[in-house]
């Protein structure tokens, strides 16, 4: 696709030069250089507290742990960011198709994913747990033949198709659906990750969990469009945000202190 583009630019040298002189500038995106060059779009699925949800209590702003990090690294590189709310499984799509210039969803870097798409260092890491609420669901094997709860697109999908035997697997776009699902008993587990999972744990002493053994741990990264040097300046920035303990102050504001029920 880049190459194509670059084609294009070369036969259309005179008429394009400006628009094309700008997407390399820009780092090969369409969507926020062609309105305004200082708008960078941000790809998101706010359905994942604490790394990014709608604060209902502020004007349904989106906030969390990846737009403050998304917020910093914008302002250093000197960009306004605008954030695009999505379904998961729509954000890698609307990437390629310059709709967002990058995306950060919590999103784990998977081989599969890597074919299309440029990764960020990871910036975080967690693991992932089957959430039901019934009690006697507690190792992999109860789960054999229950239908189990994923988002769609997600790792998540595939760590249920892989280690549950037999599972109907119910794929929805957003994780609240999901854990309403299992409250209302239409589905009797999930596969959630325990960041995500502190929350409803917290809100509903009817909800339980499981480790699921011998799965890694995964981490989230940001995607850029493959080649994209915009990959290239965030890392800068992470970098320095890492070293300087910027990261780490974020995870614990969003992880420890607020992945508690709001007062
Ligand atoms: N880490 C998992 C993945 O990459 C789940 C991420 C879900 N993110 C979200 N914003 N809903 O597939």
């Amino acid at each position: 696709m880049k190459k194509g583009f670059l084609a294009l630019c070369l036969a259309s040298l005179a008429a394009f030069s400006v628009a094309c002189g700008a997407d390399v500038n820009e780092g090969g995106s369409s969507s926020a250089d062609s309105e305004d060059s200082n708008v960078i779009v941000m790809g998101t699925s706010a359905d994942y507290f604490p790394y990014e949800f709608v604060d209902t209590a502020n004007g349904d702003e989106i906030v969390g742990f990846d737009i403050d990090i998304a917020k910093q690294v914008a302002e250093n590189l000197g960009y306004e960011l605008k954030i695009e709310d999505m379904d998961f499984g729509s954000l890698l799509g609307a990437l390629n198709a310059g709709r967002v210039d990058f995306v950060m969803a919590g999103m784990t870097p998977t081989e599969e994913r890597k074919e299309n798409a440029d990764f960020s260092d990871i910036y975080f890491t967690a693991k992932n747990l089957i959430l039901s609420k019934d009690g006697s669901l507690q190792s992999l094997e109860d789960l054999k033949g229950k239908k189990i709860g994923v988002q769609l697109g997600s790792i998540q999908e595939g760590i249920a198709q892989d280690q549950i035997q037999d599972a109907e697997i119910v794929s929805l776009n957003k994780i609240p659906e999901i854990i309403q699902e299992i409250k209302t008993g239409r589905i009797d587990a999930m596969v959630i990750e325990d960041t995500v999972a502190k929350k409803y744990l917290a809100q509903d002493s009817e909800l339980t969990t499981f480790e699921i053994v011998d799965e890694e741990e995964a981490g989230s990264a940001a995607a850029f469009k493959k080649d994209d040097e915009l990959r290239d300046k965030f890392n800068d920035e992470l970098k320095k945000m890492m070293d300087n303990g910027d990261i780490e102050k974020l995870a614990q504001q969003w992880f420890e202190e607020e992945a508690e029920p709001a007062e």
